[in-house]
């Protein structure tokens, strides 16, 4: 059958402006990191992303290597495109990055012109989109000028492969220089995506400062530092759980100092009247210098959970003191 997208959708979602420029983006947005691989069921993925749209998330993000195999998460939006969304692609917001290794050689990964350009239309295809809503440098490249690289996001909006220019993960000083080039080039620089979350706090020294003052964007990745953040491991690692399956989070993170934090931090998200992932989204978003949380989801109810945390996303200063009590 068709799908049909809730008509209420646009009712409880807040949409943030991105930095000064003219776009908004859900409070919550969605990424494609993991679970939609060709590795996953595909139709746990499609109800994901078809349950995030019903509840107002217009921004799926994605990136050249995600899978697993690298590419195969852009392959599965594809097909959700093909089969769902194509009727609403103008109601969406999508990225896509590149960075990371995808192809052997000395121009498979990093911050190259002729990588970022290549590596773009291979996201396009994979997709079969015309075009993506933002295209990101995945990570600073030590030893590509950043005049080039900037100048290649430049070349792909230019060029009609994005509308928007994005940087991930850039310390503040490579921003403020990025920002820069990107401006004298007539490109701004739309958004930032570094990673935030309780645990992960490195965007307060320096980062946010520059974001603001230059009126960039901030969307930020694994809020809930990749599921930890949340009840789920509380008494143990559950089989399936990302920590179980080895891969970007590792079990030997999860320690018993940890949980003692964990479980701190659960007891003020139920003061609040939240579950901690609520409340660990919620966190992030207490600064409107942060345009998005953008979060990750193996079942929908994740995402059900995370939305939902968008009525309360403002903190006393007493429970800012308790949780900073409880990570200390
Ligand atoms: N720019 C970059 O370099 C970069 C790097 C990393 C990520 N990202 C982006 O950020 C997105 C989100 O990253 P992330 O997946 O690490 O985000 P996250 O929201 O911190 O973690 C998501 C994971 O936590 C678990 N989870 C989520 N909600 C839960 C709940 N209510 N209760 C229990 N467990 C819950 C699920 O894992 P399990 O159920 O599988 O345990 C889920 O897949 C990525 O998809 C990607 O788009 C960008």
């Amino acid at each position: 059958m068709d799908y049909l997208p809730d008509d209420k959708r646009y009712q409880s979602m807040r949409y943030n402006r991105v930095g000064a420029s003219g776009v908004r983006l859900p409070a919550v947005s969605l990424g494609l990191w993991h679970n939609f691989g060709d590795v996953d069921v595909f139709a746990n993925g499609r109800t994901i992303a078809r349950r995030a749209f019903d509840l107002g998330i217009t921004h799926f993000d994605l990136a050249n290597n995600y899978g697993p195999s690298p590419g195969s998460a852009e392959e599965t939006f594809g097909a959700i495109m093909k089969k769902d969304f194509h009727p609403f692609r103008d109601e969406m917001i999508i990225s896509s990055k590149a960075g990371y290794l995808m192809w052997p050689g000395p121009y498979g990964e990093w911050g190259s012109r002729k990588y970022l350009v290549a590596s773009c239309d291979q996201s396009l295809k994979r997709m079969g989109l015309q075009y993506v809503d933002i295209f990101y440098s995945h990570r600073p490249d030590p030893d590509t000028p950043l005049e080039e690289t900037m100048g290649a996001l430049d070349f792909i909006v230019r060029s009609g492969r994005a509308l928007y220019a994005g940087i991930s993960s850039y310390s503040a000083e490579q921003t403020a220089q990025a920002v820069k080039i990107l401006k004298d080039l007539g490109t701004p620089c739309l958004i930032h995506q570094p990673s935030y979350n309780l645990f992960n706090r490195w965007i307060e020294d320096g980062l946010t400062t520059q974001l603001r003052k230059d009126k960039v964007g901030c969307i930020v990745f694994s809020p809930l530092a990749q599921g930890q953040l949340s009840s789920k491991y509380l008494n143990c690692i559950p089989e399936g759980s990302r920590a179980s399956k080895h891969t970007s989070l590792n079990a030997d993170t999860i320690t018993p100092e940890r949980v003692a934090r964990i479980r701190k931090l659960n007891d003020i998200a139920k003061a609040r009247g939240q579950s901690l992932a609520q409340m660990a989204v919620a966190w992030t978003l207490r600064d409107p210098v942060v345009t998005s949380s953008l979060i990750g989801a193996s079942k929908v109810a994740h995402v059900e959970e995370a939305v939902a945390a968008v009525s309360n996303i403002a903190f006393s200063a007493a429970e800012l003191a308790a949780i900073e009590a409880a990570l200390k």
